[in-house]
């Protein structure tokens, strides 16, 4: 096993992330954070459980990875958010922006459902493997080209639960 970061070291940092979401919009307004499933979903809990009540969520699910390590380039709406963004603060919650094709594919259909803001959160980035130019607001942790698993992320839907982030067996 090899651990990138341990659960204690990723909760800090969550909890880091969430009072800086919480402190960049004006009190009292609404923050709708939109979880890309599934990779998010471990994040998402975590993050709406640091921050304030004025929160509410939404899930969308895209697919960019058949089981494979590398990414196919090809992004495809598996589901739809159950309502709607105009006027409303969005933050997308992303697990990780490698390429950032995913993100530029989301990016793009959520602008055009003109919210009044929208942001990104990704708990990890790769930058050595971006091939379209993203930009991420928030960024939990930047690592090195490495397939990691934990904390959501998958490899062929396994390893999501682990509670820390390790480099894949054999990588
Ligand atoms: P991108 O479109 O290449 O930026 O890929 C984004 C998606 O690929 C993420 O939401 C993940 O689901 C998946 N992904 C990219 N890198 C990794 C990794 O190291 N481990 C697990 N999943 C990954
Ligand atoms: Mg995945």
């Amino acid at each position: 096993m090899n651990v990138l970061l341990d659960a204690d070291t990723i909760q800090a940092r969550v909890r880091e992330l969430a009072a800086e979401i919480e402190r960049d919009y004006p009190p009292g307004e609404e923050i709708h954070l939109v979880c890309v499933l599934k990779g998010g979903f471990i994040f998402m809990a975590d993050l709406v459980r640091a921050m304030s009540p004025r929160v509410s969520l939404d899930f969308i699910a895209v697919s960019s990875y058949a089981k494979s390590t590398k990414s196919s380039g090809e992004v495809r709406l598996l589901k739809d958010l159950d309502s709607g963004l105009q006027g409303r603060h969005i933050v997308i919650v992303e697990d990780i922006v490698d390429t950032g094709l995913t993100l530029i594919y989301l990016q793009e259909i959520l602008r055009a459902r003109a919210p009044k803001t929208l942001r990104t959160a990704c708990l990890l980035s790769k930058p050595s493997r971006r091939q379209v130019e993203v930009t991420v607001e928030y960024i939990g942790f930047t690592i090195e080209d490495h397939f990691v698993v934990g904390y959501g992320l998958d490899y062929g839907e396994k390893y999501r639960n682990l509670a820390h982030i390790e480099v894949l067996n054999g990588e």
